[in-house]
């Protein structure tokens, strides 16, 4: 016996085996809408212009490459403030949000499990059901047991509101609630503003503790339409989390740049909870990377850079939003009767298929077509060029 013999084998992540399956699949027509990442038409990952400039300007400048502070960069921690909020909301302006740079949101949703498991000891979490496959699996690796409240309506393709708002009625007191800020992950449905209007008084009713995912911003309404639900509850004088992140909506995927901000009842007590979460921070990584927040807080505090910024994420939006409408015409060509409005209804890089694993399973080896077990499909995955032979796949297995 060997000091690691009896270690499991680990099974692989459901959604990043798939995409390293992909890379590895040998066909030349193979189509990726696995993994939630942004391809533009030719199928590329692009690099924004607005980040090649801030590259190119601290280059330039030959900055050291010194320790950021456990919280992060100033510049970008106020950025992130201000790009959350609006610059004046009275949260910001009252200094009532600790704000961390963090790496990636994932980094960001981990220091807060954590954080809740020391300072919240006994609160459980609820996540949609479904929910990003990682969300459980953070938050139960923070020795936080998790639950879930009804979410997606498989049968109209949209949500379980009712039900929904039953669970979270009859939670205990400082329970957990994740939700998704916008364009839902998996299944691209998400609250409309009448809806989070229902539901953040029964947050307050029931003393819950909302926890936003905000992963996806700029791809759902736009950039400032997607902070709507972070604005609501903040306005609503609600105390909660929420992990942000950059790497779909400026494309920096592998910079891990992410912040995690604790929205609080006043100044002071936002200053306690910064310093908690800097002392989780400093016993997990210690500090975030400098690279991440000279891109993050130059594309959004330099009018140029950040006007550029601004188009980019209304061109992926629009492109993504384009592929939707074409999707849904060239399977409702291929298979008339068979209701694809899911497809238009639903908002963001995805969209829940309701495919079976079977089918799943056959496009993958019949049709080289990749998506998650679920249903998921990436739609940002498709372009002009495979738009055809994925519909034709789809058509074939449904
Ligand atoms: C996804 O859901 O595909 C992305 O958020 C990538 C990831 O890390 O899972």
């Amino acid at each position: 016996m060997t000091l690691f013999s009896h270690l499991e084998p680990y099974a692989g992540d459901p959604i990043l085996s798939l995409n390293d399956a992909f890379q590895k699949d040998q066909r030349t027509d193979k189509v990726n809408l696995s993994i939630g990442i942004y391809f533009d038409d030719a199928g590329r990952i692009p690099v924004l212009d607005c980040v090649r400039q801030a590259e190119t300007q601290m280059l330039a400048e030959a900055g050291t490459k010194s320790y950021l502070p456990i919280e992060g960069s100033a510049a970008m921690r106020s950025a992130v403030q201000a790009l959350l909020f609006g610059a004046t909301h009275e949260a910001v302006v009252s200094q009532r949000i600790a704000t961390l740079q963090t790496i990636g949101s994932s980094g960001g949703l981990k220091v807060g499990a954590d954080f809740i498991k020391r300072w919240l000891p006994g609160s459980a979490a609820w996540v949609s059901d479904p929910t990003w496959d990682n969300h459980r699996a953070m938050f139960e690796g923070a020795g936080i047991a998790v639950h879930t409240y009804p979410y997606h309506d498989a049968a109209t393709g949209g949500l379980r509101f009712d039900a929904m708002l039953a669970t979270l009625q009859a939670l205990p007191p400082r329970s957990v609630v994740l939700l998704h800020a916008c364009c839902h992950n998996p299944t691209g449905v998400d609250l409309s503003p009448a809806q989070w209007a229902q539901l953040i008084p029964v947050l307050q009713e029931r003393a819950l503790l909302p926890y936003l995912d905000l992963a996806y911003q700029g791809y759902g309404d736009g950039i400032e339409e997607d902070a709507f639900a972070a604005r609501a509850l903040a306005a609503a004088g609600q105390s909660f989390f929420i992990a942000n992140s950059f790497s779909k909506s400026m494309s920096v995927y592998g910079e891990r740049a992410g912040a995690l901000s604790v929205v609080c009842g006043s100044a002071a007590e936002a200053e306690l909870v910064l310093g908690q979460l800097k002392a989780t921070v400093r016993r997990n990584y210690s500090s975030p990377g400098i690279h991440a927040a000279g891109i993050v807080s130059r594309v959004l505090g330099e009018p140029a850079l950040r006007s550029s910024w601004e188009a980019d994420v209304a061109a992926m939006r629009e492109r993504i939003q384009g592929m939707r409408r074409s999707l849904h015409t060239r399977l409702t060509a291929l298979r008339p009767g068979h209701d694809f409005g899911y497809l238009l209804s639903q908002r963001g890089m995805f969209s829940y298929t309701g495919l079976s694993t079977a089918q799943v399973d056959r496009l993958r080896a019949d049709f080289g077509v990749y998506l998650v077990r679920s249903g998921r499909i990436c739609v940002a995955g498709l372009n002009s060029g495979n738009l055809e032979r994925t519909a034709a796949a789809m058509a074939a297995v449904i």
